[in-house]
């Protein structure tokens, strides 16, 4: 029987390991011990270089790590991801994102001879991937090139809200069509009346995000948003010019539930690719709306390579490897609960919210895939917001608060085309913060000083370019996989959120029939304050 992670001889080496550290460890010393340091302790991997100098490693940490990955069997799992099997065990299915991106010859996991051990069921998913993806990219520049729509509109929630909105976002340089791009994903009924009161019918595209296509919020947005439509000058008759088959297009694994709703343009994708891991699927259609068909394949040739790093490169120079086990020693064994990602980018100013899904969604679990409850914490907390602004915010906790958060900054060496010297400060401003951490201040008094040995992590791109975006959310996903299956867990379900959703279902019947029996009388309580006069009143 597999041991659960806390009980491998490994662990307890690494917690032996983290004596050295509760006996002093100074990064400031580290450095001056030792000038490679820095050296010794980055990578440049395809188009992301990563300085993980000052996180509280020894020489031999990272060693001891990659022993504890090997113990842990985090290359046999990668290697049953790569084969097509069901590591996603309690949905019985795949986990194939990465095939998504790659491209129809094998690209370079043909060259690492990877692609020839594949069964024909593979070689078959990836030609299917590249007929949808031909198909939704044609789609797109039909699009793009009809200039009667001025406004996309694209409803979706979770990993069908969250990734093409980053993406959108952080390539808005590239973004060349003249067309709005709208994202709505709150069931709050603001968010999508806000944008419906800015468009009309016969210039707007609606996207219907949802792998499931039955998530209440979306569901309800997408309802609304045809009422509003059909009430607005829109038609359901394909006879009338304004019409849903011409403005509305779903984007689902589920084509019937879709063809119920009555759309009839579905771009579809498969149930191996996991809400979050789908940007990269037909759910990225708005992507390739804004940059198109060329940008969007540099996107996934990014991606790619990146996948052909995590699959093929040894431990010690493979990145997603590296930063995954330093998750775990960060968290079990530093004792950190909590990762602060600061990207000092306006561009990537909502990639905290997108990887808060795609960690703590994945790795938030305190049970392995074999049903074994864990006695050690997995995920840890992921919260930020960009810098400079996070510098006026909550820096001073990082600074002299009584917690140690490790910072990850994300940094572009080329600010792109606005305002050059600004991006000289903001770069600055990053590396300064990664100092001052360090370095603390000594001697200025008891409530100046701060205690610096503080860790942090520094990731570098060349741009904010569609490839190395690509590489870097790549990055991120495959270093997810590595911390989950450090602690064995599924990192590609999500049972948890679906408890919220059935209870909320239940309640909505409650509040229908007015029958309460069964229901906590807590939240009976709560309810019938919700239908009561408000509370100012
Ligand atoms: O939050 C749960 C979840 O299932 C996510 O995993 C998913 O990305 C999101 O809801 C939206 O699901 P769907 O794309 O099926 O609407």
């Amino acid at each position: 029987m597999d041991l659960v992670c806390h009980e491998a001889p490994e662990w307890a080496q690494l917690q032996v390991h983290f004596q050295a550290f509760k006996e002093g460890f100074d990064l400031q010393q580290a450095f001056g011990a030792d000038p490679q340091r820095l050296e010794k302790l980055s990578q440049q991997a395809p188009y992301v270089f990563a300085d993980l100098s000052k996180n509280w490693l020894l020489e031999n940490t990272e060693a001891l790590l990659a022993q504890l990955g090997h113990a842990r069997k985090v290359h046999a799992l990668r290697d049953s991801m790569l084969a097509g099997q069901a590591i996603n065990t309690s949905e019985g299915r795949g986990a194939m994102h990465w095939l998504l991106r790659t491209p129809q010859d094998g690209g370079l996991l043909r060259e690492n001879k990877v692609v020839q051990a594949w069964p024909a069921d593979m070689r078959q998913a990836l030609g299917d991937v590249h007929s949808t993806l031909n198909a939704m990219l044609q789609l797109a520049e039909q699009l793009r090139a009809d200039s009667r729509i001025t406004d996309v509109v694209n409803i979706g929630i979770g990993g069908s809200h969250l990734g093409p909105e980053v993406v959108v976002q952080a390539l808005e340089d590239w973004v060349d069509t003249g067309k709005q791009f709208h994202f709505v994903s709150n069931v709050d009924g603001h968010e999508l009346g806000h944008v419906l009161r800015k468009v009309r019918p016969e210039s707007t595209l609606f996207l219907i995000a949802s792998k499931s296509f039955t998530t209440a919020e979306t569901m309800l947005n997408a309802h609304s948003a045809r009422e509003w439509f059909l009430a607005n000058g829109g038609s359901d008759s394909a006879e009338d010019a304004c019409n849903i088959d011409r403005h509305f297009v779903a984007l689902t694994t589920n084509t019937e539930a879709a063809a119920a709703f009555g759309i009839s343009r579905t771009l579809g994708f498969w149930d191996w690719v996991g809400g979050r891991f789908s940007l990269w699927s037909a759910i990225g259609l708005p992507i390739a709306i804004a940059i198109g068909a060329t940008q969007f394949r540099r996107l996934l040739q990014g991606a790619h390579a990146m996948d052909a790093h995590f699959f093929t490169a040894p431990d010690a120079q493979n990145l997603p490897m590296r930063l995954g086990l330093l998750d775990v020693w960060n968290r079990n064994f530093c004792g950190f609960s909590s990762r602060c990602i600061a990207p000092y980018s306006h561009g990537l100013r909502r990639l905290t919210a997108y990887l808060q899904q795609l960690e703590m969604e994945s790795n938030g679990k305190r049970v392995t895939r074999h049903g074994h409850k864990l006695e050690v914490p997995t995920c840890a907390v992921v919260w930020g917001e960009p810098g400079t602004n996070g510098q006026h915010a909550f820096f001073q906790m990082l600074h002299q608060g009584p917690d140690v958060i490790p910072v990850e900054f994300i940094a572009l060496r080329d600010g792109g085309k606005y305002l050059g010297a600004h991006h000289q400060s903001l770069v600055i401003n990053a590396i300064a913060q990664a100092q001052a951490l360090m370095v603390g201040r000594h001697g200025e008094g008891v409530e100046r000083d701060c205690p610096g040995n503080r860790p942090s992590t520094f990731l570098l791109l060349q741009s904010l370019d569609p490839a190395s975006l690509g590489a870097l959310i790549a990055l991120y996903e495959h270093r997810v996989f590595v911390s989950g299956a450090v602690w064995g867990i599924n990192s590609f379900d999500q049972w948890g959120v679906e408890l919220g959703k059935k209870l909320a279902q239940e309640l909505r019947v409650c509040q229908q029939t007015d029958d309460w029996r069964g229901v906590d009388p807590s939240t009976v309580s709560l309810m019938q304050r919700l239908a009561e006069s408000p509370v100012n009143g």
